[in-house]
């Protein structure tokens, strides 16, 4: 597997005309300025606009775990838009859909056995919640209305979404309108009694207990469901203190709350296990997936569901539809070959078990690095890495941009959230890969300064 640099080429490409495209989550006008365009990516490798190898520790953005390039996925994808553009995913079904629902059970954690398909993880999450509030009414406790998010928590972008997420740029523009009934338990990032943990830290579990707290406020009766990242991800790799998950699953279990684990950067892998419910051994009732379900190739995302939630909602007559609710491209025909594809290159290459092995020596060099200019915490778990620096006189997260443009320009991909730098490479990496990445790192971090 092992994999080399593609070779400078040297034919920088026209960069184009920019005006028109309004870029997500990117300030438009600096990038403008000084573009970062990829073109092209094999293995571990993109290659940018002027011809140079970039290593990718990102692994695009949290998506591909088995690298990119993979003829299987290409070829799987091609066979099906030749074979089958698209199928209408209401009051009609096409194999695919359902072998590949099948396989997914495979990996879940027993007994929860259903899957729902949407696009992405912003999808998955919005869908999750409303399986949530359909469980409860349809179980004849139509009360249980409110959500539980967590502070820090980043669920995608939908209203559901920046609701129950807790990252204050993301909500704020839109605070007049967001869900009404949510609260949100602390995060979980200590610094001051956790920092350079490896692994999971050990303070915090009492974090937990708010939740208790929340209860005794609000009345179980009135609680739907707690949704949090088993690890999050997008905040800058915020890990739950030891213990913790499966305080939250306590809890809720016991007052007949919903548990839902977004695991959209967790899932296929991500910590050397299917799922973070199979790693940390925590069961939630739904999980929320998207990303690497398919190596990032075609949007695509999947909840999986408790066959009680799903056994609960599939009553009243048998020609109703149970839930109001689905996209036009559900489950869509290339999507779900692509996942098809990329599941069986997880399994032939043993990826999540090749995660696993790699996690030691991936911790031990990220955690070199400490001990170099303003880092102030690094954080790990399975190929996930978190970074964080003080912020520089210039403001907060001008210190995160300036490392990761200065190891972008110099050939690496790295994840800037502020002042936290994420590393979470494709799950082929090998050992001097990562030697690369945290080599570029410490390169930049003294750079920049
Ligand atoms: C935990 C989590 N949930 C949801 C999302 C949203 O996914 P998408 O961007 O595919 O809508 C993300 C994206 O990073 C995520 O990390």
């Amino acid at each position: 597997m092992q994999q080399q640099p593609p070779q400078s080429n040297n034919s920088s490409i026209a960069t184009p005309d920019m005006a028109s495209y309004w870029m997500p989550f990117t300030a438009n006008r600096q990038f403008k300025e000084n573009p970062r365009l990829l073109t092209q990516a094999e293995g571990m490798y993109y290659t940018d606009d002027r011809g140079q190898a970039v290593l990718d520790a990102t692994a695009g953005l949290w998506c591909c775990n088995a690298g990119h390039g993979r003829k299987k996925i290409s070829e799987a994808v091609s066979k099906q838009i030749n074979q089958m553009d698209y199928a209408p995913s209401f009051q009609l079904g096409h194999p695919l859909a359902f072998e590949l629902a099948n396989k997914l059970t495979q990996l879940s954690p027993d007994g929860l056995d259903k899957v729902f398909f949407t696009n992405s993880g912003s999808e998955s999450v919005d869908t999750a919640l409303k399986m949530a509030l359909c469980y409860h009414r349809a179980n004849g406790q139509p009360s249980r209305t409110r959500f539980i998010g967590r502070e820090l928590g980043y669920h995608g972008v939908g209203f559901g979404g920046i609701s129950v997420g807790g990252i204050g740029n993301n909500r704020k523009t839109f605070s007049g309108q967001l869900l009404q009934g949510v609260d949100h338990l602390p995060h979980t990032l200590d610094i001051a009694n956790n920092a350079f943990s490896k692994g999971l830290p050990k303070n915090g579990i009492e974090k937990a207990e708010v939740l208790e707290q929340l209860i005794t406020l609000h009345g179980a009766e009135n609680i739907a469901a707690v949704i949090v990242e088993p690890m999050s991800g997008s905040a800058g790799v915020i890990l739950p203190p030891d213990g913790y998950l499966k305080r939250l699953r306590e809890i809720t279990q016991k007052h007949g709350i919903l548990l839902i684990f977004d695991e959209v950067i967790t899932g296929f892998g991500r910590l050397g296990a299917a799922f973070a419910s199979e790693f940390w051994q925590v069961t939630p009732d739904i999980i929320t997936t998207a990303k690497a379900i398919n190596n990032g190739a075609i949007p695509m995302g999947a909840v999986f569901v408790s066959n009680t939630i799903h056994a609960t909602c599939m009553q009243g007559p048998e020609s109703m539809i149970e839930f109001f609710h689905g996209y036009t491209y559900s489950g869509h025909p290339v999507a779900a070959a692509s996942a098809l594809a990329t599941l069986a290159i997880y399994q032939e290459e043993q990826l999540f078990e090749r995660a696993k092995n790699l996690s030691q020596y991936f911790e031990d060099a990220v955690h070199s690095l400490k001990g170099l200019p303003n880092i102030i915490d690094i954080r790990n778990i399975g190929l996930v890495a978190g970074i964080q620096f003080a912020p520089s006189d210039k403001g907060a997260g001008k210190r995160g941009y300036e490392i990761f443009d200065h190891c972008f320009r110099n050939g690496t991909l790295v994840r800037a959230t502020g002042d936290i730098l994420a590393l979470s490479p494709p799950l082929i990496v090998e050992k001097s890969q990562i030697d690369d990445m945290v080599n570029s790192l410490s390169d930049a971090i003294l750079a920049v300064g």
